[in-house]
């Protein structure tokens, strides 16, 4: 496995583990604690959370295997996010709320609810277009200096969003959590993976394999590209296609750190496996290529 050094002082893994789904992995707290028994074992040291997961439920079920077994706590990261409030009972619309005591009590449910004392690393799961980012930056400074947060970053934030938060904080910003996928290239192309080559910081990217749909979407451009990973398989000596698709993702500069999202070890240690292939110049466009259904001008 490799390391990703964030900042000082914080190290991800190169491949993490995502809970997004973890209600549909249907494991029991024994078969998770196993689940990331093997995780950490391939290296994966790395679990990216959202206080929203699950409709707000996916970090307590988390919490209950690190109840049980505390020692793994100390072998990982936690990433957790906050600002999206869905419409409830109490919230009649969806929203998005960045107020100083909003973060300061997701955060606190966070802790709470995964049994741990600190996170490693909070992001601003969406941007909003009603954030204030003094307001932010206060928030992420007390909570830097509690302890209780090591380190800081957002998720889908364009390159001017990022660029104006950034000049409030008084912290670093370490990452950018950004979709990205041979079926979801747009963030290759709005300057956001330019901004993280640019500010030296390494994006994380969710849905790495279009969430399964590389596999089962049917339109034109999802064969095409499946033909294409299977080609680039054979030269490479992959065992599966999504090594290749993992590999197109490695292979860019920005040093992308992708979020695998399934609960089995077989399909989770596909990305760690792709660690070890680099693709040509060329391969990496014959991808591109499939995708576009043209060629680059
Ligand atoms: N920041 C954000 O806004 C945001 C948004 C979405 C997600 N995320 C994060 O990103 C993580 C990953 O996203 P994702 O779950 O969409 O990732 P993904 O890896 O693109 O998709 C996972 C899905 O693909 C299937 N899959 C994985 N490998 C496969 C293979 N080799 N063959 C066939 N099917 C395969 C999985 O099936 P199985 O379930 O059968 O394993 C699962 O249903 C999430 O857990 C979450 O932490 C963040």
């Amino acid at each position: 496995m490799e390391y990703v050094k964030m900042t000082e002082g914080i190290e991800f893994s190169r491949v993490v583990l995502g809970f997004w789904r973890l209600h549909d992995w249907k494991l029991s707290t024994d078969q998770l604690i196993r689940f990331l028994e093997e995780c950490l074992d391939l290296g994966i040291t790395t679990m990216d959370h959202a206080d929203i997961y699950g409709d707000y439920t996916v970090e307590e079920l988390f919490g209950d295997s690190l109840r049980k077994r505390p020692d793994l706590r100390s072998r990982m990261q936690i990433i957790t996010k906050c600002g999206i409030v869905y419409k409830s009972e109490t919230a009649r619309v969806k929203y998005y709320n960045y107020s100083k005591d909003y973060i300061m009590g997701q955060v606190e449910k966070s802790l709470n609810y995964m049994g741990t004392d600190y996170i490693d690393c909070l992001l601003l799961h969406r941007p909003s277009p009603f954030m204030d980012p003094e307001v932010v930056s206060a928030a992420f400074e007390q909570l830097h200096q509690s302890g209780k947060v090591k380190s800081f970053g957002v998720s889908n934030f364009l390159p001017n969003e990022f660029r104006m938060l950034k000049s409030y904080l008084k912290v670093p910003m370490v990452t950018n959590q950004i979709e990205l996928s041979p079926l979801n290239m747009t963030n290759l192309e709005n300057g956001v993976l330019n901004q993280c080559l640019e500010e030296r910081i390494h994006p994380m990217i969710w849905s790495p394999l279009a969430g399964g749909r590389i596999f089962t979407e049917q339109s034109e451009v999802a064969i095409r590209l499946r033909e294409t990973l299977e080609e680039i398989r054979q030269e490479i000596g992959a065992e599966d296609i999504d090594e290749v698709a993992f590999a197109w993702l490695f292979s860019h500069p920005a040093k992308p750190i992708p979020i695998t999202g399934s609960g089995e070890i077989e399909l989770a240690s596909r990305p760690v496996k792709a660690l070890k292939y680099k693709l040509t110049q060329e391969q990496w466009f014959m991808i591109w290529t499939a995708v576009k259904g043209h060629k680059v001008p």
